[in-house]
């Protein structure tokens, strides 16, 4: 999985919900994290903060202490090397048109750090199902912040488990709609 173009990485990456304990090297961490920092944002305002635990007794505290993120979720980060929570600085952002575009910021910095993991063969999985008003009172967020997402990130377990055969089928995950579908030329 080592030095795919960008083609490859298109379009062989998918949600990754096994782990194998390894944690992730530093400079791939940091590679990670690049990729999200370099990313465009509306009138370059980079609203985009990053909270990353490699502490896997922390991950798992996140869960306990907030009971929160949702069982599902929890099952599936509970044994990764590493979780990054995806905030926006909301105070940061722009609004045009009533829009705020600190969402559109936040994911397209967010995917880039995706994208990134998987071009050095480290899976992770978005994920928007949690609570976030105790989420943010437990990891003690400044005013004004919000979540927008978080992701586990670490190398693939070659066998998926239970849970994630489960979700692949009810979600359909490998299915994407025909181009003639989501394209309109005008
Ligand atoms: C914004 C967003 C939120 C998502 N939230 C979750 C989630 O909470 N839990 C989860 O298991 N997967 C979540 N997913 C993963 C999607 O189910 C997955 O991307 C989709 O089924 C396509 O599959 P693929 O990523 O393997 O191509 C989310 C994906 C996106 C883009």
């Amino acid at each position: 999985m080592q030095n795919l173009d960008f083609t490859q990485v298109l379009t062989s990456r998918h949600s990754v919900r096994d782990f194998l304990p390894d944690p992730i090297p530093r400079e791939a961490l940091d590679a990670i994290l690049e990729a999200g920092r370099l990313a465009p944002s509306a009138q370059n305002r980079q609203p985009w903060r990053y909270l990353v635990f490699t502490d896997p007794e922390k991950i798992r505290q996140l869960n306990k202490n907030t009971g929160l993120i949702g069982i599902s979720n929890y099952l599936i980060i509970k044994d990764a090397p590493c979780l990054i929570i995806a905030c926006a600085d909301a105070s940061k952002s722009v609004s045009v048109n009533k829009q705020d575009y600190y969402l559109v910021d936040v994911a397209i910095s967010f995917q880039q750090m995706i994208l990134t993991a998987w071009s050095q063969g480290i899976g992770s999985c978005w994920m928007v199902a949690f609570n976030e008003r105790p989420l943010a009172k437990y990891l003690d967020l400044p005013k004004g912040w919000r979540i927008v997402a978080m992701s586990p990130f670490g190398y693939p377990k070659d066998e998926k488990g239970m849970y994630t055969k489960l979700l692949d089928k009810f979600s359909k995950s490998e299915r994407r709609k025909p181009i003639e579908e989501i394209v309109i030329f005008k």
